[in-house]
């Protein structure tokens, strides 16, 4: 699907302003694309086109590259162009901005590596004309590296355009919050943030490189055109601050604004956070609907600091919405109650259905009952994560669970646990010898584990073997996590889809296989109601990759009875959390429970990754609805209809 912005040039920046009244609190242009293959196949024909002008005139284009997830999508669009329409890339010179310091170029998280896995390996450029920094240059050294890639970047004649990602702290490069407007090609210390987000890339933090050199901000600025790539929900907010905060070295992207070809290319859910889709009331007329009134009420509590039902009509004038009030022709009062018993609606303790209950008002139909509810989980924490409370409580209210594990999660299971495995069956062996019994083959098992995992090194690829223990280890773990929140051994599955199986973070895409394998569990599950997640995830994190299988397997289903009338609930894991007027679905938790489920959560031993801050995000959303004037719980799990649900209601 395409929004009529998708047609507006990229590379044309008309200077720095947007220009519509709805974008005047946005300093640099920002364009919103529908998705991120839609943006990256609009960007890699402009360059395409760039790429083509020059062959004609004889001359070489300069391009400035971008590692991490962002800029897959338009590298296989630049190789799809290469093979299918002839694009050579034989008059193109680049410059990658940054390298992780100590990472030979054999490393499989080097950058140098990712380009040529990702781009370089598959079209006709010139081995000659890339240059990436040398991540492996004595410290002493450094600093004549750097400056001699300024001064290559120079000697080709500047970067004509450089393509840029953003990072969680706003880098762009790997300039990190108090990076300056001039700086140059350096060495830098990367936070403690973006050493946390590259963790399940480097199988744990604790792996993730201390330092790396970078193009500086004053280098990137001096490229002719730049065009930053965002997607997904968690990157909406690092967004907001780039494109309408203060310029400040605190957030390096803003400097962006200081050019006069910059654009934001972004998808819908890294934009959500902008004014105009967040208060679309602060920056001109709106269609007054009941999701806006909700959201603009419920942002008028939040922003006074008063619960909806103490609102009044000059509260709504005075913050700029007061047209909300002129358009229903009602008072501040009226509107409150509305919106107040709206958002009362949306708790409920039944997350299945209430039997036997007037379901006028509630999230979810008292029947049928018991309900058939199939809950995705896309790596095996995330359901505990998103729904540890709910899943108890439909197991309670006796409805028939599913618990579906889509992938293995191997990638995330650190060594030792894996070597752990293999020394126990190694003493076992010895022991059982002594009884006389032969454990031959039991033993081969686990010597041949602990060689592979010692020939791999810290960095390497896992075996298949390694890969299928990992996964069967956190299988284990994940059963046990389903025991705390009632479920029986038999309710889980793992279906371990196989993109999974078969890549590496960053190297995912999803395969019809990946799409038949969902298409048959929920077809012989026959659901009343689905729980997913990753709709708004990062394209390329196996969230998205699962949920986009889910999609596609949803919408070839679309003539099976029991869809018709299946419901499907969206839940956030890690990804940015539900604002209070987007959810439609409150599930609130006692103490008890919230206990569980950090008790769940932390049976994943084997990935090091108490995510505890799930609970923190359940009591904030508490705290929300307690502010808005609702009862006061412990804490909440937020869900959302899919609107892709045709058969919602
Ligand atoms: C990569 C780079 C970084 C990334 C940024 C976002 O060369 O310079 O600034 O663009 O960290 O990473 P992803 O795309 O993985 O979210």
């Amino acid at each position: 699907m395409t929004t009529p912005l998708d047609s507006a040039p990229i590379l044309e920046a008309s200077g720095k302003k947007q220009s519509t009244q709805q974008e005047r609190f946005e300093k640099v242009r920002t364009l919103v694309h529908s998705d991120s293959n839609s943006a990256s196949k609009a960007l890699a024909l402009e360059v395409a086109e760039m790429i083509r002008a020059r062959q004609a005139a004889g001359e070489n284009l300069v391009l400035g590259l971008a590692t991490g997830s962002t800029p897959v999508p338009f590298y296989r669009e630049l190789i799809r162009l290469h093979e299918d329409e002839k694009l050579s890339f034989h008059n193109v010179t680049t410059f990658n901005l940054d390298e992780y310091y100590g990472l030979t170029q054999g490393h499989p998280e080097s950058y140098y590596r990712f380009m040529r896995d990702q781009l370089f390996d598959h079209v006709d450029i010139p081995a000659e004309q890339i240059n990436i920094p040398d991540g492996t240059v004595a410290m002493e050294a450094v600093y004549d590296h750097c400056l001699d890639y300024e001064q290559r970047i120079e000697q080709a004649g500047g970067l004509d355009l450089q393509i840029l990602g953003i990072g969680r702290t706003g880098h762009i490069g790997f300039n990190e919050p108090g990076s300056s407007e001039d700086s140059i090609t350096r060495m830098i210390t990367l936070d403690r943030v973006t050493r946390q987000d590259a963790a399940a890339d480097f199988m744990g933090v604790a792996n993730v490189p201390r330092s790396a050199i970078t193009m500086g901000v004053g280098t990137i600025l001096k490229a002719r055109r730049l065009v930053l790539m965002a997607w997904g929900g968690n990157k909406a907010e690092i967004v907001r601050e780039a494109v309408e905060g203060e310029v400040t070295d605190q957030i390096s992207a803003s400097f962006l604004q200081d050019h006069d070809n910059a654009t934001f290319l972004i998808d819908k859910a890294a934009s959500t956070a902008l004014t105009r889709f967040q208060f679309p009331w602060l920056v001109g007329t709106v269609d007054w609907d009941d999701r806006m009134r909700k959201r603009a009420v419920v942002w008028l509590s939040g922003k006074l600091q008063k619960p909806i039902l103490k609102l009044v009509d000059e509260d709504y004038n005075e913050s700029g919405t007061g047209e909300l009030l002129a358009s229903t022709s009602q008072e501040a009062y009226e509107v409150n109650i509305s919106v107040f018993n709206h958002v009362q609606h949306t708790i409920s303790g039944w997350p299945g259905g209430k039997r036997d209950a007037d379901d006028t008002h509630r999230p979810e139909r008292a029947f049928p009952f018991p309900k058939r509810v199939l809950v995705l989980s896309p790596e095996p924490a995330d359901a505990f994560i998103g729904i540890g409370g709910t899943l108890e409580r439909l197991k309670e209210q006796g409805h028939i669970v599913k618990l579906v594990f889509q992938t293995s999660g191997n990638l995330r299971v650190a060594d030792g646990a894996a070597l752990n495995f293999a020394r126990v069956v190694l003493e076992m062996a010895e022991e059982e010898s002594h009884a006389n019994t032969n454990w031959k083959s039991q033993k081969e098992y686990a010597n041949s584990i602990v060689e592979a995992i010692k020939e791999k090194g810290e960095f390497g690829i896992d075996p298949e073997r390694v890969r299928k223990l990992k996964g069967l280890i956190l299988r284990g773990e994940a059963r046990d996590a389903a025991s705390v929140c009632r479920m029986e051994y038999s309710e889980s599955e793992f279906v371990d889809l196989p993109f999974y199986e078969n890549g590496r973070y960053r190297r995912f895409q999803t395969t019809e296989d990946d799409v038949s394998l969902m298409n048959g569990v929920m077809n012989e599950f026959t659901p009343d109601i689905v729980f997913a997640t990753g709709d708004a995830g990062d394209p390329s994190s196996v969230q998205a990759i699962c949920f986009r299988a889910f999609e596609a397997a949803w919408n070839e289903l679309s003539g099976a009875a029991w869809r018709r009338e299946c419901n499907v609930w969206l839940y956030r894991g890690r990804d940015r959390p539900y604002e209070a007027h987007e959810i439609e679905m409150a599930v609130p938790m006692s103490p008890d429970q919230m206990d569980r489920k950090a008790e769940s959560i932390r049976k994943f031993i084997s990935i090091g990754d108490d995510d505890q801050n799930a609970l923190i995000r359940n009591r904030e959303a508490a705290a929300t609805y307690d502010a808005l004037g609702l009862a006061e719980y412990e804490a909440i799990e937020a869900f959302q209809k899919w609107k892709g649900n045709k058969a919602a209601k």
